[in-house]
């Protein structure tokens, strides 16, 4: 076992690393009051290639592996968790799925504007009746006579980056009798006609990050939009958001860290009865299980993302680990932003600090990408062998 990181690795954890204490972390305050997108840092972030790790370097990306989109991703989300949430979006549930399984004119149509930072992507999967039981979705894709395009009628909620993105990844019915085998998956322009959004919604965190409804009534997708096969598109839904999941796992060790350096440092400044409160031992008995907890959630989520590397030769899925990283991940990012709250007291509770909106954001990351009762489900039916 080795746990020493490449020089690339090193890199570009650097590289997110210097941005975001340069450009996100001044910033992130602002950005959450005013819900604001932060479209000038996103493009930036382009440039570095941080939209794009994993997609190789002459398809616009940075050409780097999955422990490396890790690294990045907790840099980017001590600072926050809103430029974070984009971040991942584009890299995984986007560039990922479409370098994976889109043909080569739609990785070089689709991919490199996306993994530069010149567009936007995003992925509608979730619908207003269906969230955590996916297939169940009433969008409807229904093929041309001549075969030359689909015309999609579809609502889809909770969408990610959805008034920014000119492309995204909609999934919709061909089959409907077939349920979760009659899934299609499309790669549609928010240009054309017939594609609108909705209501923007109010969020409790991450609220730098738009997220909208978004509607296509009547939508012509050209048929060489199609992702994959006719009815792949429930398989490929599915293997993409294993690969997202070690994305928000990577987003709450991000979370947690920054919560638990910023108590560090308030255990050593903040004096109680004559005394830092560090030397509480109520305190320390805190440090130590904040420290433990964030550690080994950084661990299973690197090994995740190692897992996935391996897999990436056999072709064999990494499930497994990826909604174990992220199940542990979020959770220890709740209690670690909770905890960071208590031993800051008042100032904990106050805008003044970044404390609180580490609290909102961490929420998230048991909820989006599969609640942690989907991964609890998806990890009793691995090992079980049951349903
Ligand atoms: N990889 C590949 N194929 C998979 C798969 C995977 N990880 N998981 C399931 N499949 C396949 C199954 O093998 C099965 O194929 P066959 O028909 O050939 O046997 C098919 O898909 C159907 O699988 P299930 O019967 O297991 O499906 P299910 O209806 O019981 O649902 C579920 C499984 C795990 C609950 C799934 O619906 C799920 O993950 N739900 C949560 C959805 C989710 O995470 N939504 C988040 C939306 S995205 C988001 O949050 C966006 C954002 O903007 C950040």
């Amino acid at each position: 076992m080795n746990f020493n990181l490449t020089e690339e690795q090193q890199m570009i954890q650097a590289a997110a690393r210097n941005f975001a204490r340069e450009r996100i972390a001044p910033v992130a305050a602002d950005f959450d009051q005013s819900g604001e997108f932060p479209l000038d840092n996103i493009r930036a972030m382009g440039e570095l290639g941080l939209m794009g790790i994993e997609v190789p370097e002459e398809y616009g990306g940075a050409g780097l592996d999955t422990i490396g989109y890790v690294l990045a991703m907790i840099e980017v989300c001590a600072a926050d968790a809103a430029h974070g949430t984009i971040m991942s979006v584009n890299n995984s549930l986007f560039c990922n799925g479409i370098f994976k399984h889109g043909s080569e004119e739609q990785r070089e149509r689709f991919v490199r504007a996306v993994a530069s930072g010149a567009e936007i992507g995003a992925y509608a999967l979730t619908e207003p009746q269906s969230g955590s039981d996916a297939s169940n979705m009433k969008s409807r894709a229904i093929r041309s006579a001549d075969g030359s395009h689909y015309v999609i009628n579809a609502r889809k909620s909770w969408i990610t980056s959805g008034p920014y993105a000119r492309y995204i990844v909609v999934f919709a019915m061909t089959d409907p009798e077939a349920g979760a085998r009659g899934v299609s998956a499309f790669i549609i322009d928010t240009e054309k006609p017939g594609f609108s959004c909705g209501k923007t919604e109010p969020k409790l965190g991450i609220r730098a990050s738009a997220t909208c409804e978004i509607e296509l009534a009547d939508y012509e997708c050209p048929a060489d939009c199609l992702l994959g096969s006719e009815g792949e598109g429930f398989k490929i839904a599915m293997g993409v958001l294993d690969a997202g999941r070690i994305g928000i796992a990577a987003q709450a060790v991000g979370i947690a860290q920054a919560a638990y350096e910023a108590s560090v440092v308030w255990t050593r400044e903040r004096k109680a009865f004559g005394r830092e409160i560090g030397r509480f031992q109520m305190i320390q008995s805190k440090i130590a299980d904040m420290k433990s907890r964030l550690e080994a959630a950084r661990l299973l989520t690197l090994h995740a993302a190692w897992s996935k590397q391996q897999a990436q030769a056999s072709g064999a899925r990494f499930t497994l680990d990826g909604s174990m990283a992220k199940l542990v991940a979020s959770e220890a990012a709740m209690w670690i932003a909770h905890q960071a709250v208590q031993i800051h007291g008042g100032m904990g509770y106050s805008k003044e600090l970044p404390i609180e909106r580490y609290f909102r954001d961490a929420k998230i990351t048991e909820i989006y990408e599969g609640t942690s009762e989907i991964q609890r489900m998806v990890i009793g039916r691995l090992e079980t062998g049951l349903r």
